[in-house]
């Protein structure tokens, strides 16, 4: 009999009822590639939810009592897809004191506290996987620590929130309004439980401290980042950014200065329609990175949904049981480098303003207008205008409070 990985779930949900399907399709392919059968033994249930159909379908047992499956001997890994902080950090903690393997799609909790639990893994020898807490079913995070492994990353951008790019391109091109969009964002399962965060950039963000650490090797906090959502941009802006040749994104960024220091950023910012980035519609996902060792290079792929997402859990359990057939535990990230966050000053880039035509602004800015770019056609009764590259500090003495303002950052072209 070849070996076997037994599997506690926590969370049948959107992501967890995926992992159960995959794993049911894949289990003979990946036990035929690792020798190692993956299979789910034991499941967590709410006592106020009736999960015994999927349970009976796929052949597993379930307790309302966590410690159940802490305890039991037979487990060697835990599935943590409730999400949130508590008690899911609780959950994780009190798997890894078990000595179990933990595989997770948590993004707030790794962001959060990821130093502490990478940390209590080590100290129990055994791994935890988070392959899907970014960009979903795309193959991102290993790709870092291992095929970027002899490379130097400058930086690391791009659309890595599913439900705000699906409602972007859902406003644009089919002109629904943003309550219509969300909603149907919701429907399909792409954004969070409280999708405040995904409007909000912080869904984002949490993938942004994640990135610069694999990036980077930094250890920032979500207090770092400069974080904007999407929430009051108007369509005007949108269109007035379509006559500049820009399309909206939600792009979350991190870029090393010369000097070596980090700037992290979420926001919306005008693409170049000729950049592979603007070409991202719906919930897909796409991560561009410049390093010295490849130069330019993307990954591309759905950020969020059941199905790519759960295919993410499983290659994660995937690694673990062949590490399992090779006797070996191995850590998902080596490391290290000492946090160095960029000054506003050393923070430069070119911006789009907007204000109403019949608003005056309580101060000139011509000398920080582009006036290559201007006269721009100006649409829908806005005065709108792209900045020369201007530093963060200027930023917030000159523009920051303003009312009525809008204001985005401009991506260069390649
Ligand atoms: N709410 C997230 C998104 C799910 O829309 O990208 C995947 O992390």
């Amino acid at each position: 009999m070849g070996k076997q990985l037994n599997v506690g779930l926590l969370g049948m949900g959107v992501v967890g009822s995926g992992v159960c399907q995959v794993l049911a399709e894949q289990k003979a392919a990946i036990k035929a590639r690792t020798g190692v059968e993956i299979a789910i033994t034991k499941a967590l249930a709410s006592p106020y939810e009736d999960k015994s159909a999927i349970a009976d379908k796929y052949g597993f047992s379930l307790t309302t009592t966590v410690e159940e499956i802490f305890a039991d001997p037979a487990i060697d890994v835990i599935v943590e897809l409730i999400g949130k902080i508590s008690p899911a950090k609780e959950f994780i903690l009190a798997a890894l004191a078990h000595k179990k393997h933990v595989v997770t799609a948590n993004k707030d909790l790794i962001a959060t506290h990821g130093p502490e639990l990478l940390a209590a893994a080590k100290e129990a020898g055994v791994s935890l996987y988070f392959e899907a807490s970014v960009g979903g079913g795309i193959p991102i995070l290993r790709t870092l620590s291992t095929h970027y492994l002899p490379d130097t990353i400058t930086d690391i951008f791009g659309i890595i929130n599913g439900t705000t790019n699906y409602m972007l391109t859902k406003m644009v091109a089919e002109g629904v309004s943003y309550e219509t969009a969300l909603l149907e964002a919701q429907e399909k399962g792409f954004a969070e439980s409280d999708p405040t965060n995904d409007v909000d950039g912080i869904d984002a963000a949490y993938k942004m401290v994640i990135l610069t650490k694999f990036a980077f090797g930094m250890t920032i906090a979500l207090e770092d980042i400069d974080i904007k959502g999407i929430r009051g941009l108007s369509i005007d802006d949108i269109q007035q950014a379509a006559a500049f040749g820009y399309d909206v994104k939600l792009i979350g960024a991190a870029q090393k200065n010369d000097t070596g220091s980090v700037s992290v950023s979420v926001g919306p910012v005008l693409v170049p329609q000729s950049h592979a980035l603007a070409s991202i519609k719906s919930e897909f996902n796409g991560i561009f990175i410049k390093s010295t060792g490849i130069g330019q290079s993307m990954v591309y792929g759905p950020g969020a949904g059941s199905r790519p997402t759960a295919t993410s859990v499983v290659a994660d359990l995937t690694e673990l049981a062949k590490h399992e057939a090779e006797g070996i535990v191995a850590p998902f990230l080596q490391f290290e480098a000492s946090t160095n966050l960029a000054s506003p000053t050393e923070i430069v880039d070119r911006y789009y303003l907007s204000w109403p035509s019949n608003q005056d602004l309580p101060m000139a800015i011509d000398d920080i207008i582009d006036q290559a770019v201007v006269p721009q056609r100006k649409i829908n009764g806005l005065n709108a205008y792209i900045t020369k590259p201007i530093n963060q500090q200027l930023v917030d003495d000159r523009l920051s409070g303003i009312t009525g303002i809008q204001m985005m950052k401009v991506m260069e072209e390649f």
